[in-house]
């Protein structure tokens, strides 16, 4: 059989990996009785009052194609929910809807980027976040944030210096996977940074309501003025557990909905109808959904600390933001698959590689807490008891 690579393809696809947090997944998905804290995402079944304005839809017949950068109503309500969380007056021309927080990104790279141009990105990071400035033929130059005892640290004036001769930054706060967050200090000095020097942030703030210290964590959205070259990426994904929907928006400088608008009728045409009011009823009706889930992570974030805290050899993190924890483990080499593996195995729990998110998360593993308690600390004991042989 003739191999791919035969076919000529482009040499951008071909050089993609596959994803390592899939190759773990896959393996453990083929075993019974697996807890699987692999993938970003709560067992919180979406909430019936959003499935039932989407079955509304349905029955409404709206099954056509709606306006490319989203339904009126959806893009109002988008405007007076981001009036309400950060300081700022904007319109529903400052809001495009998209097919999810991944195609979200996708549009904020096509509008910024061109082959060649140099893009930080802040790491460790979601893969997304560097394959698809790559995709488009960038050169992604990873920048890694500091560890400080037990603590994430972003370096500013290092950023800068790597960033000077960059056409745009990545940045996602709060991040993927270390449950880290930016300041809202930290988030001026980089958009003045930007203004100062002409260069382009793409923010990626899917995790913005899964602050454990403020009801929405620090953005880019609070500094945002109209003539910024700036583009905030959102989904309706984490808040109000609907992953499978693909369904996101865009927050942005008004100039710069014509274009995003034209790029979406070539990428999807436009957000299916009866999605799009299931997110309508997400935002106008899921406050009280979103502060349950965060108590519920808050648990879970605690249950992390209870069960793998005290092992020699493993670092854990401040965990302010994120249903994430990043754990240091001593012994981990670059390639942590093989440990994975004999821990879904042997102890019948999966976890993501560290060094999925790009060379700086080698040496650790991400636990994805948003599990219901009693499947997570089944998850977590199974850890801590491969942990403790492991860093023997
Ligand atoms: C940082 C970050 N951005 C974007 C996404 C993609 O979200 P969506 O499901 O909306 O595509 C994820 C998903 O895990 C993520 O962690």
């Amino acid at each position: 059989m003739s191999s791919s690579a035969d076919l000529d393809i482009s040499p951008i696809a071909q050089g993609l990996s596959e994803s390592s947090i899939r190759t773990v997944a896959n393996y453990g998905m083929t075993l019974p009785d697996v807890v699987p804290l692999w993938f970003g995402e709560s067992d919180i079944p979406t909430p019936k009052f959003i499935s039932e304005a989407a079955i509304a839809s349905l029955q409404r017949d709206e099954t056509r194609y709606t306006p490319n950068n989203g339904l009126p109503p959806l893009r109002q309500a988008l405007s007076d929910y981001s009036n309400r969380l950060y300081d700022q007056t904007f319109t529903p021309d400052n809001i495009v809807v998209t097919v999810s927080g991944t195609d979200a990104v996708m549009l904020a790279c096509q509008t910024c980027l061109s082959a060649g141009d140099k893009v930080v990105v802040i790491t460790p990071v979601f893969p997304t976040l560097f394959a698809t400035p790559e995709l488009l033929g960038a050169n992604v130059v990873p920048f890694a944030l500091e560890q400080s005892e037990n603590r994430f640290v972003l370096n500013l004036n290092a950023l800068f210096a790597e960033a000077k001769d960059a056409r745009a930054i990545v940045i996602n706060s709060p991040n993927n996977p270390t449950g880290w967050a930016a300041s809202q200090d930290e988030i001026k000095a980089i958009m003045e940074f930007s203004r100062a020097n002409g260069i382009w942030i793409i923010s990626d703030e899917v995790y913005n309501r899964h602050s454990y210290e403020q009801d929405c964590a620090p953005s880019f959205a609070n500094e945002m003025q109209e003539d910024d070259k700036l583009l905030i990426c959102n989904s309706f994904s984490k808040a109000w557990c609907m992953t499978g929907w693909r369904l996101g928006w865009l927050t942005l400088p008004q100039q710069l909905t014509p274009t995003i608008t034209k790029l979406i009728e070539f990428n999807v045409s436009c957000a299916p109808a009866f999605v799009q009011h299931g997110g309508l009823a997400a935002i106008t009706q899921g406050e009280a959904f979103v502060h349950q889930t965060l108590e519920r992570f808050r648990q879970g974030r605690d249950l992390v600390q209870q069960y793998l805290g005290d092992i020699d050899g493993v670092t854990l993190y401040d965990m302010p933001a994120t249903f994430y924890a990043f754990i240091k483990v001593k012994g981990l080499t670059d390639n942590s698959q093989p440990a994975i593996l004999e821990m879904i195995e042997k102890h019948r729990v999966g976890v993501a590689p560290g060094e999925a998110f790009g060379a700086a998360g080698a040496g650790h593993l991400r636990i994805c807490y948003g599990s219901h308690p009693d499947k997570l600390e089944q998850g977590l004991a199974g850890i801590r008891d491969y942990l403790i042989n492991f860093t023997k």
